[in-house]
């Protein structure tokens, strides 16, 4: 995990605000800087939890009742209070932190149902405010950002998690804080040579995370550091600049992946040409960089298990690797270019994924499979007009030398399904500038040709708080993309041009349960969130690892 947060789960039993809580042995040989603020959890009407209010004492509360009134602070969610601790306090600081209300009660609820307008669902109501839907894991998570972005960088806090509505599953909910406390504190300044003075700035943030059961939460905490490990990976592989991070050295990094156990193989040129992936190889032929794929294996079942009668199959996901995308010679416009070097946003992703769930040993076989190109105009680049042939035999004529992504994928997807036979492919691709136009930052596109993937993929999503929304594919958008010259060819025109990018994908998966999540406006250049400041944000890993969990592992 990185260097530059530390969190120790301690009980909060026995936890005392006048007591300076020690770091653990290890961290003590450092220069140990104490506790220095003392956080807590506070709902509207000065409802706290009863760990809370032994911690703060009636002093404690009388101090928060009249900083809060002075600061109009009424404890609602994503709000704070930040006040000087009580004196006898070993904290300096006292943050308070709005947290939902306490579940109503079932006469509430009915209530509640003759006031809620018909037809309107969760989101509709959370939005508002004022549902009162069980908090989804994702929720926790945030929450835990939250904190880290009120404590700020370099903090040493205690963090008494005590919630005034306590979680069903404790354990997991601590867990899932500690993960968005991992997540939002990660930068990327590996290029910064000139760091800030600042001393607290550059110290490592230091997290005592207070909770009734330790045991019970580090060892829920195990696998989401594995998580939140994953989507560091993917999200330092997106931010990393084009110059140094072109195919060869995105297969060297996902190669790491081996000190976990994962089978990986890389195919070079001659591995490609022997192949058959022309359509992937004329994407990168205008380029000095050589092309790769890379092939990443968890076996996370023991063969011995699988039952002899069914042939085991593994579940795959597949990434775009598009190292830094021109447009190739039908070259896109300077203003923004620059974003494309996080054209690889799937493929990141996708070893993202792959090391989360070597890292927390996950019970399930998985194949992550990326393409690796650059796409660059040149003279020996592709030209509009261009036939080539794919990995399946179908030829493709290509229209837009910038409707790279799906020429790469189609040859990545048409290897996975012919080469593992899986249950089910998920592709992640930042395939198309049409989809930020439909769904602007807030959800990737979602396309599938099995509606039981998508439900799962839906609620996911929902889960997880990687937002997905369903798009439509059809016979009659499929059309769009017959060629008068080729099979098909690679752009459908201006309109629908998200979904005509996943007819084309679809043409190359073969029949098996696939999904396609067009990640183009969720993968990089993302909004400030509870989770993440910069700009890759690692959309997908927690996603698809949850997928994972929930539905196909054990
Ligand atoms: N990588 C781009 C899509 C993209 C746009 C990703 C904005 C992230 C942010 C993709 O390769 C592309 O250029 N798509 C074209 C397709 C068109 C030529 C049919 C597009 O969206 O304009
Ligand atoms: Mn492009
Ligand atoms: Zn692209």
């Amino acid at each position: 995990m990185s260097d530059s947060i530390k969190i120790e789960f301690v009980a909060l039993g026995p936890l005392s605000a006048q007591t300076p809580l020690q770091a653990s042995s290890k961290r003590a040989a450092g220069k140990a800087k104490g506790a220095q603020a003392l956080v807590v959890f506070m709902a509207p009407d000065f409802a706290f939890g009863p760990s809370t209010l032994r911690l703060i004492g009636a002093d404690g509360e009388a101090l928060i009742r009249k900083a809060a009134a002075a600061a109009k602070f009424k404890g609602k969610p994503s709000t704070a209070l930040d006040i000087i601790a009580p004196s006898g306090f070993a904290a300096d600081r006292l943050i308070v932190i709005g947290a939902r209300a306490a579940h109503v009660e079932a006469a509430q609820v009915e209530k509640d149902k003759t006031t809620k307008k018909k037809g309107e669902n969760d989101e509709a109501q959370r939005d508002k405010g004022g549902e009162d839907a069980a908090p989804s894991p994702g929720d926790y998570a945030n929450l835990g950002g939250f904190v880290i972005g009120k404590l700020g960088r370099g903090a040493s806090a205690v963090v008494a998690f005590d919630l005034p509505r306590p979680p069903e599953d404790s354990a997991g909910a601590a867990a899932e804080f500690m993960l968005g406390m991992q997540l939002r504190d990660y930068r990327f300044d590996a290029y910064k040579t000139k760091k800030k003075d600042d001393a607290e700035d550059n110290s490592p943030t230091e997290i005592f995370l207070a909770v009734d059961e330790p045991s019970a939460a580090r060892r829920e905490a195990k696998a989401r550091e594995a998580v939140a490990e994953g989507v560091l990976i993917a999200r330092s592989l997106v931010n990393e600049p084009a110059n140094v991070l072109y195919p060869v050295e995105f297969a060297n990094r996902a190669k790491a992946l081996e000190t976990l156990g994962v089978e990986v193989e890389i195919l070079d040129m001659a591995a490609l040409r022997a192949l058959g992936m022309g359509a992937l190889l004329g994407v990168g032929q205008g380029s000095v960089r050589e092309s790769r794929v890379v092939i990443m294996r968890w076996r996370g079942v023991k063969p011995a298990k699988e039952s002899a009668k069914t042939k085991a199959q593994p579940i795959a996901f597949v990434g775009k690797g598009v190292c830094f995308d021109t447009g190739g010679i039908s070259i896109k416009p300077a203003a923004g270019m620059e974003d494309m070097k996080g054209d690889m946003a799937g493929a990141a992703c996708v070893v993202g994924l792959i090391h989360a769930l070597a890292a927390r040993k996950a019970k399930v076989d998985v194949v992550g499979a990326i393409g690796l190109v650059e796409n660059m105009p040149g003279p020996e680049a592709q030209r509009p007009g261009d036939i080539v042939k794919s990995m399946s035999g179908q030829t493709i004529e290509v229209i837009n030398t910038d409707a790279e992504g799906r020429l790469v994928l189609a040859d990545v997807l048409w290897y996975v399904q012919d080469k593992f036979k899986p249950k089910f492919i998920v592709d992640l691709a930042t395939l198309t500038g049409a989809i930020l136009v439909a769904l602007g930052q807030e959800h990737a596109g979602l396309f599938a040709n099995n509606d039981d993937l998508a439900e799962k993929l839906l609620a996911t999503g929902k889960a997880t708080g990687e937002k997905l929304w369903r798009l439509p594919l059809g016979s009659a958008y499929d059309k769009m993309i017959d060629s008068k010259f080729a099979d098909m060819k690679n752009t459908g025109g201006r309109h629908a041009g998200s979904i005509t990018a996943a007819q084309f994908l679809q043409r190359f998966v073969n029949g098996t349960p696939w999904a396609h999540l067009d990640i183009a406006g969720t993968g990089m250049n993302s909004p400030g969130s509870d989770l993440n400041q910069g700009w890759a944000s690692g959309f997908g890993v927690r996603l698809l690892d949850r997928l994972v969990a929930d539905y196909y592992e054990g």
